[in-house]
């Protein structure tokens, strides 16, 4: 057996054991962050923050929710919304927190596209960034069957059509994914099980892989620029801060991530108390009835993008398009050929390559939102040809990007 020293303390008989010293320094006090980073930096905090709200208001939910076709929309409608005590209070934050860490996401990811973070030795972090944004996908997805409204209903029935591939006409493969011919029991009990447990996991998997994977690279900075962190370390350590490029995690960045995590949550709570309703489709408020297909079926905003890409297509370009616009920004690192990790407005064609491709996105997520009709769906089929065209041009324009 290991030879025990006695311990003086509560810090070093848990130091002998855990080697909680060691922990605090590597993950706070010795994990160096560039100084020249903006507030855009706080959005991994933020997410994480937003995660944990998610985790606490849904273990809330799940106190009197039932995955029953039968009863589950009058267990959220009825039970929580007007029986149990600020029921009302854990769904509009758990509605709002589901719908925001989307704008999040977006914004986290558009800063790494800006700031070139996928490259040169950060693939994996984007790459399980990518992962965590499939994962949020199917959370959001799962969570929405839950209710078990009339978009609920719909929502499930339209995408799982998905699966029937077109004119390949997979036999039977909706059917195993429903466990029935219809959105029922067996479809409702399987998408509870999926949300309150297994993408969760997943998420927190990967959340730790993101993390992990952000140690070696390290942070990336807002000028692109190259240093050497154990030179910059030495001279934190020696009490030069000022020159110092880097600062500790704990508590010096920490106490900045902060306060961005304080202001997020103003607005936050602002949207919970006084602007749940945009979280909320008033057509889910309607029982899910399988006889009675409502006028319009849309998904939430944040899938709205990806949804008009498929939508101006026949059947199967139309699933092409779609499955290409899912994976298609995985490849990010990888179709971007040129060897700069600086900020996109020093990148020449990239910076108008990455206005554009947000402006598309924006204009993508506005058609989705309106009916397939006239000038709508021209326009909305124009941006859909140019997000596949914007991919297809990143590889070639990259590749004569002069070295910065
Ligand atoms: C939803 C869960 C996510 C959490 C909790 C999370 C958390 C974080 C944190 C804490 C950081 C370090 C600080 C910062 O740059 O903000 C970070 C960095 C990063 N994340 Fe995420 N992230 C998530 C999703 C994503 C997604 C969807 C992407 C896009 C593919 C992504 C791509 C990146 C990149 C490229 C960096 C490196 C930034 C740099 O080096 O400057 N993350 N993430």
């Amino acid at each position: 057996m290991a030879h025990f020293e006695k311990a003086n303390s509560l810090n070093e008989w848990l130091d002998q054991r855990l080697a909680v010293n060691t922990l605090q320094r590597v993950l706070q006090t010795e994990y160096w962050i560039p100084k020249n980073i903006n507030f855009l930096w706080a959005m991994g905090m933020v997410l994480a923050i937003t995660f944990g709200i998610l985790l606490v208001s849904g273990i809330f939910l799940l106190m009197y929710y039932q995955p029953n076709v039968d009863t589950a929309f009058d267990s959220v409608n009825y039970t929580i919304m007007r029986e149990v005590g600020f029921g009302w209070l854990w769904r509009h934050v758990h509605a709002v927190a589901a719908s925001v860490v989307f704008l999040i996401i977006y914004i986290h990811m558009f800063t790494g596209i800006y700031y070139g973070s996928y490259k040169k030795g950060r693939e994996i972090i984007w790459i399980s960034g990518m992962l965590l944004f499939v994962a949020f996908s199917a959370e959001a997805f799962s969570g929405y069957m839950l209710p078990w409204g009339q978009m609920s209903y719909w929502a499930g029935m339209v995408i799982t059509n998905l699966f029937s591939a077109g004119s390949l006409e997979l036999n039977g493969v909706v059917e195993w994914i429903r466990g029935d011919y219809v959105p029922a029991q067996a479809f409702l009990t399987r998408f509870f099980m999926l949300h309150v447990l297994l993408i969760p996991l997943a998420i927190l998997a990967l959340i730790g892989v993101h993390f992990g994977a952000l140690r070696i690279p390290h942070v990336n900075n807002q000028d692109g620029e190259e240093f050497d962190f154990d030179v910059e370390a030495e001279k934190y350590k020696a009490g030069d801060k000022k020159s110092s490029k880097v600062i500790a995690f704990a508590n010096d960045f920490l106490s900045k991530d902060m306060f961005v995590v304080a202001v997020y949550l103003v607005f936050f709570f602002y949207l919970v108390f006084w602007n749940y309703g945009f979280a909320m489709d008033p057509v889910n408020f309607d029982p899910a009835d399988g006889l009675k297909t409502p006028a319009h079926i849309y998904p939430e905003w944040y899938f709205l993008w990806s949804y008009e890409i498929l939508r101006p297509f026949s059947k199967d370009i139309g699933l092409i398009a779609f499955a290409f616009a899912q994976v298609i920004f995985v490849l990010l690192p990888f179709l971007d050929r040129s060897p700069n990790a600086v900020p996109a407005r020093r990148r020449g064609l990239f910076f108008i390559w990455f206005w554009l491709m947000l402006i598309d996105m924006i204009a993508l997520t506005a058609m989705g939102k309106l009916p397939p009709e006239g000038i709508y769906s021209t326009i909305g089929l124009v941006a859909a040809v140019a997000f596949i065209l914007l991919w297809i041009a990143l590889p070639i324009i990259t590749m004569f990007e002069k070295k910065v």
